[in-house]
């Protein structure tokens, strides 16, 4: 075949994810995860994530080999995370990714995080339309991207003014008393409970949603969940965890989505990629479902486990960048910690 064989390599964050995509087909989506190191801090610590990254990549690559049976040397090129993302983690998946592109004598690509959540969709879905408009909600990101060209046009359209989507479900699952990562956790308990509780959509009306309309906030609401929290506890009363996480997961989804679609309509694009790990939350799912159908928009949403962070994802930017003929990175590729789209 003359579909490229192309290996990623994710290191922007906690996860060490190798994938390895032959032209628009997943063959393996390997990942090692520190996460459970960083539970008992309450959050990613960098150091213990660029060590996690170190000790697992040789590891994770010769995994992801054996798993797709392919040998180092098939491949035609190697992808790798440069930015946005954690200094130091970064630093190790692009210098694994260089030393690998040069011992192979292979093209190296470096890809933008952003861009590699919404390419994932690919490999899921089969080519992306153009335009495709993207939510990116994870735990660093809350973004409403137009995407003309994955591979070299992604446009901001918003993005979050304070805490990203996924910090808001990591602090609300923390004042409530679940473990890290809280997204999770939220939605499992929101499950069992009732949206009794009317807490803000930041940046929804009036001059706010004028000056901020594809913008993101939900500061507030972490806030308004807290006090809420705190004063049912100063009362005396039992807190109901599962309706306040209910609640809590409606406010955001509420305020992702409704920006979503209308940003669809006034762009004029007919596709609605969500991406990122938020989008493994079950009660976006079904409201971006219902929202997109209502407005005529035809959704797209990978797997969850392609959602959050992986190597998969950074593969198929790759092969894509390879099959639309663009220019490889040089060896002197930086790690760029707050890479803009
Ligand atoms: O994309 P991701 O794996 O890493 C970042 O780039 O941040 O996203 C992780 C975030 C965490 O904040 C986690 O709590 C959230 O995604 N998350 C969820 C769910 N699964 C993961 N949030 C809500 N509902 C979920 N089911
Ligand atoms: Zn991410």
């Amino acid at each position: 075949a003359d579909q490229p064989l192309v290996l990623g390599i994710e290191t922007s964050c906690d996860e060490t994810g190798v994938g390895i995509v032959r032209g628009e087909t997943l063959l393996v989506d390997a990942i090692a995860s520190s996460v459970d190191e960083h539970a008992r801090f309450g959050g990613v610590v960098p150091e213990v994530a660029s060590r996690a990254h170190l000790e697992a990549m040789v590891p994770t690559i010769e995994r992801a080999c054996t798993t797709a049976g392919i040998g180092l040397r098939d491949l035609d090129a190697v992808a790798v995370t440069s930015g946005p993302g954690l200094a130091g983690a970064l630093m190790v998946g692009v210098a694994s990714a260089k030393a690998l592109a040069l011992a192979l004598g292979v093209p190296l690509y470096g890809v933008n995080h952003l861009a590699s959540h919404v390419a994932v969709d690919i490999v899921e879905h089969g080519p992306l339309p153009e335009p495709t408009l993207a939510l990116l909600v994870s735990g660093g990101h809350s973004s409403l991207l137009l995407v003309p060209d994955v591979t070299h046009d992604v446009r901001s359209l918003g993005s979050t003014i304070d805490d990203a989507a996924g910090e808001a479900f990591d602090k609300v699952a923390r004042v409530l008393g679940l473990p890290f990562p809280g997204g999770p956790h939220i939605d499992r308990a929101a499950g069992e409970g009732q949206v009794v509780i009317d807490f803000p959509r930041g940046l929804t009306t009036g001059r706010d949603l004028e000056r901020h309309r594809f913008d993101f906030s939900f500061s507030g609401l972490k806030t308004a969940v807290a006090r809420w929290v705190q004063a049912r506890e100063a009362s005396g009363q039992p807190v109901p965890v599962a309706d306040v996480a209910a609640s809590f997961q409606e406010a955001v989804t509420d305020v992702l989505t409704r920006k979503a679609v209308l940003a669809c309509r006034e762009h004029g694009v007919e596709h609605l990629q969500v991406g990122g790990g938020v989008a493994a939350n079950s009660r976006l799912r079904a409201m971006a479902r219902e929202r997109c159908e209502a407005a005529g928009i035809e959704l797209r949403v990978p797997r969850p486990g392609l959602c959050t962070d992986n190597g998969a994802m950074v593969a198929a930017l790759g092969a894509q960048l390879v099959l639309k003929g663009r220019s490889p990175s040089d060896l002197s590729l930086p790690a760029d910690s707050s890479m803009p789209v």
